[in-house]
């Protein structure tokens, strides 16, 4: 019975730990408990894939991020929350502490309840800017829920999500999908390297405010148009940890799991919403698009020592980086995206050689990349570094130090095998045979006799 018992533990503790490399304790913020109700499948999905969710309000005493000094959590999820601000345990330097150490947050937003200070302050050090007033409702004439929104124009069909940027990994790609964006407020995103568009608005969309605009709509009022719009962004900061901001949090609600949408003029689709809300989570929360370094080998081409301290100049040498990629639930080998190369630098100050690694090897669960090639004629430290950043991915930034020395006095190449040096070697032949000859010469001409 109790074998019985442990073994079902354990298996039970192996599925909750095998859920996001960045840990499972997760803290959802909305007004009223009583509201998860209307996420209970988005959050069901969370605790089968092994979260241990906690709720908490904003109003609520205990509310901490961090007991001494340690993260009390690994990952936050807000829901939209009528209060204007978070009150002093959320405030956004506490939020922006909470990424630097590591924790992700997504931030689920609407159009009907304006956004709280906090959340718009932890956006905009991100630069991430969103409508004056907090609020603002994505409208779009051509790419409406008919069924829902007939009058409205504020529930939008977004088709196949696709990356914006080519050579991205297909994360969110629902190939041929469909995926309702109920009441969503849009973003603009500022022109930072770490903010990477997701799901931008269609080119006839804008954004409103129902109460300032009531009557007309004034192009100068307009807060942002078209693509510039986006309804899922993503932000990786530089230590890795995650800030997704989605424009609909009521997307994430039981009824438009698999809801029937149509757009106008055109069928009805089953929305992919479920899917999409799993694919947005289990991105924001580190399941996937998580990269692991196993090890790094590099040695003299013809030797079988690995990882010597000291090379000598122009050595063949061969480099090994070995890559695993966290795919929801294992560790799978990383293949690069499409039309992307990682690199590796062998450099002194700055690169003196940058080469295409090239996959060499698949094992298990880890995909080996490599080169070889021939070292500077230079010596100094060097360091092999691979420096790997993409949007969607974690970061690698690997450095490896080895010496590079010059020739002994002994493995110079003999100057008789240079053949740069034959003139000078001729030069000398030439000068000691014509001192000989010249000698010979002299010794041997006889004085001229004397004439009497
Ligand atoms: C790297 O992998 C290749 C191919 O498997 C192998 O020939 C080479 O010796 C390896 N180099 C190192 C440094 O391990």
């Amino acid at each position: 019975m109790w074998s019985i018992l442990s073994v079902a533990a354990l298996v039970y503790a192996a599925a909750v730990s095998a859920v996001s490399t960045a840990g499972n304790r997760l803290l959802v913020v909305l007004d009223d408990v009583a509201e998860k109700d209307l996420y209970s499948q988005f959050l069901g999905d969370l605790t089968a894939r092994g979260y241990d969710v906690s709720y908490e309000t904003p109003r609520s005493e205990g509310l901490a991020l961090f007991h001494l000094g340690e993260r009390k959590y690994d990952h936050l999820l807000f829901l939209p929350s009528k209060v204007k601000g978070l009150g002093p345990n959320l405030t956004p330097s506490h939020l922006v502490n909470f990424v630097n150490a590591d924790g992700n947050i997504l931030v689920a937003q609407t159009s009907t309840v304006p956004s709280s200070t906090s959340i718009v302050g932890l956006l905009s050090e991100l630069d991430i800017s969103l409508p004056v007033e907090r609020t603002g409702t994505v409208i779009d004439h051509f790419n409406y829920d008919v069924r829902s929104a007939a009058e409205s124009h504020d529930v939008l069909v977004v088709e196949g999500p696709i990356n914006i940027r080519p050579g991205l990994k297909p994360y969110f790609e629902i190939e041929g999908g469909v995926v309702a964006f109920p009441h969503a407020v849009g973003h603009v995103l500022g022109s930072g390297p770490l903010l990477t568009p997701v799901v931008r608005a269609s080119a006839t969309a804008y954004s409103y405010n129902p109460k300032e605009q009531a009557e007309v709509l004034d192009a100068d009022d307009l807060f942002a148009a078209g693509q510039q719009l986006s309804l899922l962004s993503v932000f990786e900061a530089r230590n890795s940890a995650r800030v997704t901001v989605l424009g609909s949090a009521e997307m994430l609600q039981n009824k438009w799991f698999e809801a029937v949408v149509g757009k106008p003029g055109g069928n009805s689709f089953r929305t992919d919403n479920q899917e999409f809300a799993k694919r947005v989570s289990g991105w924001a929360f580190q399941e996937i698009g998580v990269l692991r370094v196993n090890s790094i080998e590099h040695k003299l081409q013809d030797s079988d020592e690995l990882n010597p301290g000291i090379y000598r100049i122009k050595n063949d040498v061969s480099y090994n980086i070995s890559l695993s990629e966290w795919s929801w639930d294992k560790w799978v080998p990383f293949s690069l995206p499409q039309d992307d190369v990682l690199q590796l630098e062998f450099s002194m100050l700055s690169p003196f050689h940058r080469l295409n690694l090239a996959r060499t090897r698949t094992t298990g669960d880890a995909a080996v990349y490599g080169v070889s090639f021939t070292l500077p004629d230079q010596h100094g430290i060097f360091n092999f570094k691979v420096n790997y950043k993409r949007p969607f991915l974690t970061n690698v930034e690997e450095k490896n130090t080895v010496s590079v020395r010059h020739f002994a006095h002994d493995e110079w190449p003999r100057s008789f095998v240079i053949s740069g040096a034959w003139p000078w070697i001729s030069g000398i032949g030439a000068t000691v045979s014509g001192f000989v000859g010249f000698c010979a010469i002299w010794m041997y001409s006889k004085p001229v006799g004397k004439k009497n």
